[in-house]
């Protein structure tokens, strides 16, 4: 959950590493903190609060100049968001200073060892103790890489570790497992990252760290080793894109301007996989035609957002690949006893590839020798490791926390794979599997068509920006297109939002609607007689209790007019597909709303956007 950054090279080290921080911000938010080696001596800054705090206290009062240093920004954990427990945190004699990503689940009964062999722990964290371990590792002297190994030895739970030490002043030493770390490899200078938006302005080429790994970074070169201390094999990797991705672009918020760019990104997404034939090719599944048709069963892992794509697959995959698929929310999976064989096919969806609970859920399956497929949007992040395929989504980074561009790509990716199934299976003919793949091409237009008329949406949402409760319904994939709009409301505009299948409504739901209340319905094209007129019924039943209903139907849908006091018109598309063209103006809703009640979209309270931690 938070953003590391280590460097050592030739440059003025506090602005690369502050500079770094202020990319991996969205990763945590709650306080900040650097430290620098300079003649020989470690300084340390660190605030609460946003980075924002940290760059003042460090205009006040700058540390000396150095060439070697590292920063975090936190999402805390254990203790609570003060300058105390920020990191870095040093040891006794404060020669070693140390950041960390991750929860060290051992760490109380290796405080209550060091509190009783005399150290002296100022914070509440668990990453303290880590510090105070590699002062006795290096008492005498000693080599700082060898003291992480034997540290790491001693540590339970998920954790990305680096550390400096004025005994070796050239020397940056990180460590993983289970937590993203990344390096960078530039000329004379080397850098460390929880993830390569930190680095990119100096260097696109990385290596990507495999799991239990300690790496040293000096200006000249960087090695690899596991915690046994011997050489490892690493992936070294070039970044497709550059730092204009990781930056605003001139927008006021990087959530306007993923949202914005979600045309391009879905383009991107079908890039490639379509030959001019019109045939799928999927190779990145890494699964051969046998394979594909022995699997007998679908279970789709994923959390949040992820998790909404992963519910819309489901209609997808049965309807064209006609195969039973089950989805469920990675951080459940496995705790129930999940029917899995080798003819299971689990799929885990991740924008950041980083999740902790989807990282778990693949190893339960791994386990009992599922094949594992994952959807992913980060290059060299844990997930495509731990899967046998991966498909990537073409969102480039996202970087607000709330996800838009990369939902939208995570459809489009569930769509490829379920007709690519359905073309290896022969669950449709050729010519419809065509047909749809001609149809999922025309999506960039439709979605950039749906962002050209978003002005209502806004006005909507600001006239709304006073009230306390929103209510979202949908039907078939409209049910997970109503979940993520109640998401979205949720996280950015920290106000009851709730989803509901429309048909579960009478069940008990019902009892919510007061007059005046906001309910967003998403409506089935008109196609789908069955289910159009079943939401229509349903508009009726909340309207005749006072709700204010807010429309989301296909344009010159006359039927729903009488029953909406507000009608979103969204260009007609197949069912399966609509949640491509009727998420956004919910994107759109819940970004507006949330600034016009003065909140940081891109950063929202509690969040962070990747959560490394289960
Ligand atoms: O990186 P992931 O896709 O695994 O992240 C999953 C969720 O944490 C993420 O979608 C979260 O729900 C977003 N903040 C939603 O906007």
């Amino acid at each position: 959950m938070c953003g590391i950054v280590g460097y050592v090279g030739g440059r003025p080290a506090l602005e690369v590493v502050v500079e770094g921080l202020a990319r991996l911000e969205y990763r945590g938010y709650d306080s900040a903190g650097v430290a620098v080696l300079a003649d020989g001596t470690l300084a340390t800054a660190k605030r609460a609060g946003k980075l924002v705090n940290l760059r003042d206290a460090l205009a006040e009062e700058p540390p000396p100049a150095g060439t070697i240093g590292m920063g975090h920004t936190r999402w805390a954990t254990h203790g609570p968001p003060n300058d105390r427990n920020a990191h870095p945190h040093v040891d006794c004699t404060g020669t070693v200073a140390v950041i960390h990503n991750g929860i060290i689940e051992n760490f109380s009964a290796l405080r209550g060892e060091l509190e009783e062999a005399g150290h002296k722990l100022g914070s509440d964290t668990d990453t303290e103790a880590v510090a105070h371990l590699l002062e006795d590792e290096l008492k005498g002297g000693g080599d700082l890489a060898a003291a992480m190994r034997r540290v790491c030895g001693r540590l339970e739970g998920a954790f990305t570790l680096v550390a400096m030490h004025t005994g070796d002043p050239d020397l940056v030493v990180g460590a993983r497992r289970n937590s993203p770390l990344v390096v960078g490899v530039g000329d004379g200078e080397n850098f460390l990252a929880s993830d390569v938006s930190a680095f990119i302005e100096h260097t696109r080429d990385a290596i990507e760290l495999g799991q239990d790994q300690v790496v040293e970074l000096r200006p000249g070169g960087v090695t690899v080793t596991d915690f046994e201390g011997r050489p490892a094999e690493v992936t070294e990797y070039h970044v497709d894109w550059d730092v204009s991705a990781a930056e605003k672009g001139g927008y006021d918020y990087f959530m306007l301007k993923e949202i914005a760019e979600q045309p391009r990104a879905v383009a991107d997404t079908l890039l490639g996989r379509i030959g001019a034939d019109g045939r799928l090719t999927l190779d990145e599944m890494r699964m051969s035609d046998r394979e594909l048709r022995e699997v007998d069963k679908i279970i789709i892992v994923a959390c949040g957002t992820s998790y909404h794509a992963g519910l819309i697959a489901k209609y997808a995959i049965e309807h064209w690949a006609g195969l039973p698929c089950e989805v469920e929310l990675a951080s459940e999976f496995r705790y129930r006893d999940a029917i899995l064989s080798p003819t299971t096919l689990v799929i885990a969806i991740s924008q950041s590839g980083e999740t902790m609970d989807a990282l778990m859920a693949v190893r339960h399956a791994r386990e009992q020798k599922a094949k594992l497929l994952g959807i992913c949007n980060v290059n060299g992040s844990t997930l495509p490791r731990e899967c046998d395929g991966v498909l990537y989504t073409h969102a480039g980074p996202e970087i607000a926390v709330a996800s838009t561009k990369a939902f939208l790509t995570q459809l489009v990716a569930v769509y490829l794979i379920a007709l690519y199934i359905a073309q290896v299976r022969g669950t449709k003919w050729g010519d419809e599997v065509f047909a749809m793949v001609q149809l999922l091409e025309r999506m960039p237009e439709k979605v950039e068509k749906v962002l050209e008329t978003m002005e209502p949406v806004r006005e909507l949402a600001r006239s709304l920006a006073g009230e306390r409760c929103v209510l979202f319904l949908g039907r078939h994939v409209g049910f997970p297109v109503a979940l993520e709009g109640a998401l979205k409301l949720k996280e950015l505009a920290y106000m009851h939002a709730e989803g509901f299948a429309a048909g579960e409504l009478k069940h008990g739901p019902i009892a919510l609607i007061e007059p005046g209340l906001p309910v967003v319905v998403v409506v089935p094209p008109r196609a789908r007689a069955v289910l159009h007129d079943k939401i229509v019924s349903n508009i009726q039943e909340i309207r005749a209790r006072g709700a204010r209903t807010i429309v989301i139907a296909e344009e010159g849908d006359a039927s729903v007019e009488p029953y909406a006091d507000t009608l979103i018109g969204v260009p007609a598309v197949p069912t399966l597909l609509q949640p491509l063209v009727t998420t956004v103006p919910l994107q759109v809703f819940a970004c507006e709303l949330a600034t016009a009640k003065g909140h940081d979209v891109d950063q929202p309270r509690n969040l962070a956007k990747s959560v490394t931690v289960e």
